[in-house]
């Protein structure tokens, strides 16, 4: 009987170090913009199956693809993260978000016109990114969701969603080919209040898993990506890199790295710092419509 035992009890053990052994987290997959597969993440783990897919064509365009690849090229032409479902609360479908992009043409949801009411692109040594102002009700988000942090991670380090790839060829300049496509490893992005932002980190940058960092996923767009987030105003720039996520200079002068409370304790009423927006440059102003002519009309939820 003992003997069955510690032999079932080290069966077990085995396997589970199989199981151990065969994750790998999405941040340390790669992959190439054209060669991607299905799903990124093929594992079966407590938080289920990604619900979505990863190679995404002219058969899964349109308003109900679950396409979970992104790309953030331009001030015209990048995606969000948005609800696949109408009234989508984003803590209920962080898992399950899937891309709703400016253009068409990439297999994804296409954000509908009138959507974005502020935004800025904006390009630094360290990463790219847009910011800004959205009705996230035409993204299938819930009217009233305070909403809350994307990223490649998560607990069960699957990621948010489950497979969720960013893609971009706004550092082709830096690897010298502009039609590459590179992978953006790590990214934030929080979507909720009726504002936005996504952040892609640049892979071959030596900080790109602290500008995009994912532990202040309590403090929103203004503290990790900060920006002007005007109504109104559609520029693309380039760009000072920010602070990392949570350090800031204190009047005395000196840096300080904030530790974000946990959630236990209560709403967080009190931080020792304001969001400081780096400096911008070179600003092109547009309108909406010189952006998302195409875009198509918004199908009302609420
Ligand atoms: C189009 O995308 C679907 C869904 O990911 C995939 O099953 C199909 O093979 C793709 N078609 C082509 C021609 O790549």
């Amino acid at each position: 009987m003992f003997v069955k035992t510690a032999f079932a009890a080290a069966l077990l053990q085995t396997t589970s170090i199989a199981l151990a052994q065969s994750f790998t987290p999405l941040v340390s997959k790669s992959f190439t913009y054209t060669n991607l597969p299905y799903q990124a993440d093929p594992d079966v783990g407590e938080r289920g199956v990604q619900t979505g897919y990863n190679i995404c064509n002219s058969t899964t365009e349109g308003q109900d693809s679950l396409c979970q690849t992104a790309i953030i090229n331009s001030v015209d032409d990048f995606c969000l993260w948005g609800s696949p479902e109408p009234n989508g609360l984003i803590g209920n479908v962080e898992g399950e978000v899937v891309a709703w992009c400016t253009k068409p043409g990439r297999g994804t949801r296409v954000i509908p016109a009138g959507a974005i009411t502020g935004l800025t692109f904006v390009k630094t040594p360290d990463y790219v990114q847009v910011t800004g102002l959205i009705h996230q009700t035409y993204l299938d988000i819930e009217v009233w969701d305070a909403g809350g942090e994307l990223d490649p991670h998560g607990s069960d380090q699957r990621g948010n969603p489950l497979g969720g790839l960013l893609f971009t060829n706004a550092f082709a300049s830096s690897n010298g080919n502009p039609n590459t496509y590179v992978q953006a490893v790590e990214w934030h992005s929080f979507m909720g209040g009726d504002t936005f932002c996504l952040k892609a980190c640049d892979p071959s940058g030596p900080n790109a898993a602290r500008y995009c960092d994912h532990v202040y996923d309590r403090l929103g767009c203004y503290y990790n990506a900060p920006a002007s987030y005007a109504e109104g105003v559609f520029e693309s720039c380039l760009g000072d890199s920010q602070d990392f996520p949570g350090v800031y200079t204190g009047a005395n002068g000196v840096v300080s790295t904030y530790t974000q409370l946990p959630e236990s304790l209560g709403p967080i009423t009190y931080l020792p710092y304001a969001p400081k927006p780096p400096a911008t440059s070179q600003c092109s102003q547009f309108t909406s419509s010189d952006l998302f002519s195409g875009a198509p009309a918004p199908t009302p939820t609420a």
